[in-house]
This record gives C-alpha cells, structure tokens and sequence, in this order.
C-alpha cells in the first residue's frame, strides 16, 4: 500500500504554491495570515520539479485582488496564485512586483527615521532582478538578501 502524505485539495480558496522554503513565514507575515479567521493549511520542504523543493499556502474561502497579493513578488517572485472554485482550479495568476512598496518591510538603515518612530515604510522599486528598493525618507537601498518584515 502506498503510503502518502500530503496537503489536502481544498474546495474553495487560494492556493499559493511555487514559495521558495526559506520564505513561507516572510509570506505568511506580509500576507497578515495570523488576523485570517480562515482555515489555513500550508506545507513546507515538499517536492517540487521546478524548485527542488517548495513550500505552499492554501486558504480557503478566501480570495485576493492583485494588489493584496503582489507584495509577497518581493520574496516569492515564481509564486503562482490559484483560484479553486467547487474543487476545480479555475484561475491561475502570477505575482508582480509593484511600483511602490508601502509598509511591510522595514528600512535596512538603523537611523532611518522609520526605525525610529512609528511611521510606515515606503521604497521604490529601483531594480526588479535583484530586488533592490529605495527608501522615501533616507534613500538607503534594501537589497532582497536585508530584507525584514515590519
Ligand atoms: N489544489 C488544491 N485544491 C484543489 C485543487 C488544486 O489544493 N481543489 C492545489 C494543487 O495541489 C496544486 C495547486 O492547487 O498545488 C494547483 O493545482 P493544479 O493546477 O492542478 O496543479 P499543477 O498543474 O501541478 O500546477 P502548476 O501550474 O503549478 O504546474
Ligand atoms: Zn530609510
């Protein structure tokens, strides 16, 4: 008999599968999964052909506009969001980083006035490859490797 374990299909929900392992808690944390009254499954290190190995989040009865969802393109630039609808995937989108990052990732400069006083982030995107954002108050680059969830 052959044995498997594995995260259960959901019926109706997002799931956010092709995560790199090391970034399923970032992506947790950006997305604010803890505030979900939803019931969350995820996985992590399970095999994938693409990655090696991957790690995904399934939400159910849940959905997101692209705005929501493109923020976690900062750590989880392969991620692909399906929509399942009555068991079936029914939509399959790719996440893109956006322009602006406001509020979610905190500024590399120690003296950065936004570690300082309870104001939220901005950056701008100045290189999408590498992802390299500028900070609106000090202009100090964060780059993809310094890259800490506020
Ligand atoms: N899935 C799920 N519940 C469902 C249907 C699908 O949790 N009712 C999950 C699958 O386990 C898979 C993802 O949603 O992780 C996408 O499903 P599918 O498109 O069927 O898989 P693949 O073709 O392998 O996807 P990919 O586009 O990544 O190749
Ligand atoms: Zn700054």
């Amino acid at each position: 008999m052959q044995k498997q374990l594995n995260v259960s299909a959901i019926k109706d929900g997002t799931v956010i599968d092709h995560i790199p392992t090391k970034v399923l808690f970032k992506v947790i944390q950006i997305l604010k999964l803890e505030d979900f009254p939803n019931t969350i499954t995820f996985g992590n290190n399970l095999d994938s052909k693409v990655l090696g190995k991957k790690a995904i989040i399934k939400i159910a009865n849940r959905y997101f506009e692209d705005e929501e969802v493109n923020k976690i393109a900062l750590v989880a630039p392969n991620a692909k969001l399906n929509t399942i609808r009555n068991y079936e995937v029914v939509e399959k989108r790719v996440v893109k980083i956006p322009e602006e990052i406001v509020g979610i990732v905190r500024c590399f400069n120690p003296k950065c006035i936004t570690n300082a006083e309870n104001i939220p982030t901005r950056f701008q995107i100045i290189n999408e490859k590498s992802i390299e954002m500028k900070c609106h108050y000090c202009e100090k680059i964060t780059n993809e490797n310094e890259i800490r969830i506020k």
